[in-house]
């Protein structure tokens, strides 16, 4: 590359604040606190739809007539069943990370399928629907899994959420869990091109198939700086212990320039309005389980923050709440960051075939820092 080729381009560290492309999907307002799927408020949605509802419209761009949404819910209770070389793998996989083994599970699952073989769009779509009906019966074999317990069928009873949480905890929610979890599914289904997202639309811009796309978001989705936050989160919580101690720790975290999981967002500089929906609902949750110290510890942490960083823009993000959320019903927090992606799965597919319908491969380029040379060649024998 010669020295004029660089001239003229523009870098920015992590892409902060360049465009990579358009999108119908959804929206995120980081300065109103907004979060827009395909022009309805989000708020509107987790009153008034099903994940089931919001999966169809991120997917199809409009909300399913009933007829539509009776086909789209059939169509994936009918693919939720795993076959026994997956629940097999599962098991073999029981001791590593629930989100190693989604990755591993996923892809798996994918080199099984022929139709991963150059598939067209309509075949990108059909896998899409595939993988939104079957993560959560992986996540929720995963966890019964890691905590050495017994496998079970999904219920065709029961709806997307309130099933994976019966196939992951072994009971049917009550009334408010069933809401609690389907809202928190909604809440996680898109978030414009964050790091996973845009991973999944890297990959498939190459005319890779969806279960590879899949696999690397989840890769990517894995990570503390992403979805790995909602784990972390809870256990500093904990550690803080209560009211009281949330001073000292957080102050002495500052100090040392640590960052606090659950806080803080590319996007948003002003409070994260899934971390709103999720707190009223720990509240109510952790006053009913007798966990309210938790609450209330974590609440003193977010005022704490608000009061050193929120001039800087940093508050509680959906990770802050969503792992105390979880945890208050009995979900280990090994397996919040693979709930994630349970509700991401639409937003990655989404976003994937809009993006392959008018594809143009990604390929940004690097601002090369290094010697120009032309350096000096030395033999190998003769190098110190
Ligand atoms: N705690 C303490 N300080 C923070 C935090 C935090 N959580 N977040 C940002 N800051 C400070 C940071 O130290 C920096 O300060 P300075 O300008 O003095 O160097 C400034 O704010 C800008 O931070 P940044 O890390 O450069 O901002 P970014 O846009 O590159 O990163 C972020 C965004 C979400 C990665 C970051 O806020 C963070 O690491 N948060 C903690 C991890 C977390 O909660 N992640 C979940 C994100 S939301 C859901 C999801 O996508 O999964």
């Amino acid at each position: 590359m010669s020295a004029s080729d660089q001239e003229n381009v523009r870098f920015s560290k992590g892409l902060e604040g360049i465009v990579a492309a358009e999108s119908s999907v959804g929206y995120v307002d980081g300065l109103a606190g907004k979060l827009v799927y395909r022009g309805y408020d989000v708020n509107t949605l987790v009153e008034n739809c099903d994940y089931e509802e919001v999966s169809y419209l991120l997917l199809n761009g409009e909300l399913p007539n009933r007829e539509q949404y009776k086909d789209y819910s059939s169509s994936l209770r009918k693919k939720r069943q795993l076959d026994n070389d997956t629940l097999n793998l599962i098991r073999d996989l029981k001791d590593t990370h629930p989100m190693s083994a989604l990755r591993t599970v996923i892809s798996f699952i994918g080199a099984r399928d022929n139709r991963s073989i150059e598939p067209d769009l309509e075949t990108q779509k059909s896998i899409s629907i595939d993988l939104i009906a079957k993560i959560p019966s992986v996540v929720a074999a995963i966890n019964r899994a890691h905590n050495s317990k017994e496998f079970i069928s999904p219920d065709d009873d029961l709806p997307f959420s309130s099933n994976f949480f019966y196939q992951a905890l072994g009971r049917r929610p009550d009334k408010d869990e069933a809401k609690m979890i389907d809202e928190a599914l909604i809440l996680h289904a898109d978030h414009g091109m964050n790091a996973s997202t845009f991973t999944s639309m890297v990959v498939i811009s190459t005319l890779s198939d969806m279960y590879s796309a899949v696999t690397a978001a989840i890769s990517s989705l894995k990570g503390p700086l992403h979805g790995g936050a909602n784990e972390r989160a809870l256990a500093l919580i904990q550690r803080v212990g209560k009211p009281e101690n949330a001073e000292k720790v957080i102050s002495n975290m500052i100090a040392s320039k640590e960052k606090i999981m659950g806080f803080g967002h590319r996007v948003y500089k002003v409070y994260d309005p899934r971390a709103k929906i999720l707190k009223k609902f720990v509240e109510t949750v952790t006053k009913k389980n007798g966990q309210e110290n938790l609450f209330l510890t974590a609440e003193k942490i977010e005022n704490i923050m608000a009061q050193t960083l929120g001039s800087k823009g940093i508050f509680p993000n959906v990770d802050f709440y969503s792992g105390l959320l979880y945890y208050s019903v009995g979900f280990d927090p090994s397996i919040f960051t693979p709930i994630f992606a349970v509700g991401r799965i639409s937003g990655w597919t989404a976003r994937s075939l809009e993006y392959l319908s008018d594809n143009k491969i990604f390929r940004p380029r690097g601002m090369y820092v290094g010697n120009r040379g032309p350096k000096e060649f030395i033999p190998i024998d003769d190098r110190q």
